[in-house]
């Protein structure tokens, strides 16, 4: 049986080309090698997961290919990495010190890549900083770190600063669907966009995030089955509520709400995730604000028809009733009432003369 190794590792790009979201580093990269334009000291902050590291080790290799003896072997040796998240302490820096002196064997430059470089103690900071300040003309360093705020000045300012974006979800969304392809694994496109929403701009989240599902439902990503493990609400759920508020249905609400809770769901997020899908429908209806639906085609298709009948006025009502309930939902005594209170008014919306809100306003 082959090792399982993890999409994050194994999908980990070798080319600039490949990296995602992150073109306006990567052009600018590609561009400052090309043209021997190339800082002594680079800095490259961001959020963990977006492809900090695999930069920094692409663009050490290209260096060495562009400057070095064309054996990949040989340039190898010309590639330092320190994990400054275990490696902190004065003595590590001052090892590397004392590498970065000597000009490398083959090749022109010795590249330094030290990750997670807030990590380093503040003696080690500073023993560092003269090196930085003049550093030999054989050496590069690249700097990598989640925390840009907690590196000092004096560094920040020797540094030429590359700021890595979150990634968008529709990228995340693309690359999973690549690797899914790549690995045979079936899916249904909404699911790897509920996937890519969850990691937050994080692509190695993604693809942890990913993986687990993958084993989780033995290659068969279905949005019931990755909302479930994921614990969000299938927007099923809120098409049904939509639907049944337009029939004016208390009972069938009042069952399905039931049934969320049932399954373990938290009933705070069931209405706040209430109110967002009303806020979808509200930007569905009108085609300036589609674009900020942030769903896959599927759903899209379906916010689209159930948009159509729900009238503005209703929409803004129903978001202002989710919303109340949500802040009543903190502070009530029976908190689930609150939110039964809010379905009852959902599903009177529509009724016309007993329009419970029409009343409160006029009394
Ligand atoms: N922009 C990206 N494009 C493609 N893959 C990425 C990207 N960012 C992260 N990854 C994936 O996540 C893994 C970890 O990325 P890494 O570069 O180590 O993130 P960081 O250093 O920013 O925390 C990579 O091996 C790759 O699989
Ligand atoms: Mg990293």
């Amino acid at each position: 049986m082959k090792n399982f190794v993890v999409s994050a590792r194994k999908y980990r790009p070798l080319e600039f080309d490949a990296v995602v979201g992150q073109s306006h580093i990567t052009h600018t990269l590609e561009h400052a090698i090309d043209n021997n334009q190339l800082a002594q000291a680079l800095l490259f902050c961001g959020p963990r997961g977006v492809g900090k590291t695999t930069c920094a080790r692409i663009l050490a290799r290209k260096i060495n290919e562009k400057y070095g003896d064309t054996d990949e072997h040989d340039f190898a040796f010309n590639i330092f990495e320190l994990d400054a998240a275990s490696n902190n302490s004065v003595e590590d820096i001052r090892n590397l010190i004392e590498q970065v002196r000597y000009a490398p064997q083959v090749g022109k430059y010795k590249v330094y890549i030290i990750d997670e470089v807030h990590m380093l103690s503040n003696a080690a900071f500073n023993a560092f900083l003269k090196t930085l300040e003049e550093p030999p003309a054989h050496a590069i360093f690249i700097l990598a770190t989640t925390e840009k705020q907690k590196i000092i000045p004096t560094i920040l300012s020797r540094c030429q600063i590359y700021d890595f974006k979150r990634i968008e979800i529709d990228d995340i969304k693309d690359q999973l669907k690549k690797i899914a392809e790549e690995e045979g694994i079936q899916y249904e496109e909404d699911a790897i966009y509920i996937i890519a929403q969850k990691a937050d701009g994080g692509l190695r989240d993604a693809l942890s995030i990913f993986d687990r599902l993958v084993t989780f439902t033995q290659k068969n990503l279905t949005v019931a089955a990755v909302s479930e493990n994921l614990s969000v609400l299938d927007y099923d759920y809120y098409f049904k509520i939509t639907d049944l508020s337009l029939k004016n249905d208390i009972p069938g609400l009042l069952l399905i709400f039931h049934d969320i809770v049932k399954k373990g769901f938290d009933p705070q997020l069931f209405i706040s995730g209430l109110g967002s899908h009303f806020r979808d429908l509200m930007v569905a209806q009108n085609p300036q604000t589609i674009a900020l639906l942030e769903v896959g085609v599927n759903t899209k298709q379906k916010y689209l028809q159930q948009a159509q009948s729900c009238s503005s006025r209703m929409l803004i009502d129903a978001i202002e009733i989710c919303h109340q309930a949500d802040i009543n939902f903190r502070n009530s005594k029976s908190p689930k009432l609150s939110i039964e209170i809010a379905l009852m008014q959902l599903a009177s919306l529509t009724v016309g003369e007993s329009n419970i809100i029409k009343k409160k306003n006029s009394g």
